[in-house]
């Protein structure tokens, strides 16, 4: 089967096996075959957050299944479940439409609602994870389902328990617990800029928050409709605070964010990379965003190998120029970082 469709680089790609699901209740069935119990079967969700820089070694599962049920509503939370296969800015379309709030700030991230607790997706300082008051996940290894509430769901920064154990478990629904009184977030840098220029003065309504970040977004980086990319290519490093001081007394307009605890920062990836001249790069159709240094773009027919090429000789760069190495956060098949 050809994969080129099913992921938003839009390289080539094969895999031996397509299955698409449409019941996660066929799961244990499915895993019976050698074909998928093969720990190189891999589970696809948008393919947002994927490079195919060789073929999937094994058969490739998709959940295609689209319920989304209100579970409790005791009129200040209410529970919700999405199954895996839900279009996750569909999702967080169909959560303001009832007026449930929580997760304007992650509107327009492409992908499904599966895929975003396994690297707990972040956008305008809001955490999916924040909002997770469970994930239920078919566990390969024992062969049942399991049902992790978010403590053990291991969540970090663009990481989690499914991530670092990338064969073991997959998701097939998320429950969200979302609070019906608003309460906005808005620190961080261009949101309130936006409500501005959109007119809203005063305190914005959800629906209005999830407007600036799509006009935020629609501006900032490339669609994957029109232009092959998978957000940010790179996550931002986490070093330690000293490190992030000496940086920033040679370089003052590093960005520094707070990091993981104390004693470390997280450092702009899209910073160090733009210093280091790569924004608008091309090399035939592998590039990076004009728009965007983070994004890594296929201008056209650029191969995944070209992609990961050009991505090492960014870090490497970065490395050689400051002293910290960067990490890609797509999945990256067929090859290793
Ligand atoms: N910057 C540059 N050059 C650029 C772009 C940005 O120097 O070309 C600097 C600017 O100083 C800017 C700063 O980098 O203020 C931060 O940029 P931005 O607000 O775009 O955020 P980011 O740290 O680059 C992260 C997430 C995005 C998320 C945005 C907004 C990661 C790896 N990326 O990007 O997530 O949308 O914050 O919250 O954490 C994704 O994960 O795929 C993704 C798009």
């Amino acid at each position: 089967a050809r994969l080129d469709a099913r992921n938003t680089f839009g390289v080539r790609a094969m895999a031996p096996m397509l299955v698409e699901a449409t019941d996660a209740a066929a799961l244990p069935e499915l895993f019976g075959y050698a074909m998928l119990r093969d720990a190189s079967a891999l589970v696809l969700g948008g393919g947002s957050n994927l490079l195919f820089a060789g073929d999937a070694p094994g058969a490739v599962l998709a959940l295609d299944t689209r319920r989304i049920d209100l579970l409790e509503d005791d009129g200040a939370l209410a529970i919700v479940r999405a199954d895996a296969g839900v279009v996750w800015h569909d999702f967080v379309l169909w959560t303001l439409g009832r007026g449930l709030s929580g997760l304007e700030n992650l509107a327009l991230i492409p992908g499904t609602v599966g895929a975003a607790p396994i690297q707990n997706i972040g956008a305008y300082g809001v955490e999916v994870r924040e909002h997770v008051h469970a994930v239920e996940a078919f566990d390969r290894a024992s062969g049942d389902f399991v049902r992790l509430a978010t403590d053990a769901c291991a969540f970090a920064y663009r990481d989690s328990l499914f991530k670092r154990e990338p064969d073991r478990y997959v998701v097939t629904a998320v429950e969200f617990a979302l609070p019906r009184a608003f309460q906005p977030r808005l620190g961080y840098a261009g949101i309130e800029d936006e409500l501005r220029a959109m007119g809203v003065d005063g305190a914005p309504r959800a629906s209005q928050v999830a407007e600036a970040v799509i006009r935020i977004r629609r501006r900032k980086l490339p669609d994957p409709a029109v232009t092959g990319n998978a957000g940010s290519f790179f996550k931002n490093p986490i070093v330690p605070a000293a490190q992030a001081e000496a940086l920033l007394a040679e370089h003052p307009a590093l960005p520094v964010f707070r990091g993981g605890d104390g004693d470390s920062r997280k450092l702009s990836a899209a910073w160090l990379i733009d210093a280091c001249g790569w924004k608008g790069h091309r090399d035939g159709d592998a590039g990076v965003s004009a728009a965007h240094a983070l994004v890594l773009v296929n201008h056209g027919h650029a191969t995944g190998v070209q992609l990961l090429d050009l991505a090492r000789r960014i870090a490497a760069s970065v490395q050689e120029r400051f002293g910290v190495a960067i990490e890609p956060e797509p999945r990256i098949v067929g090859a290793t970082w």
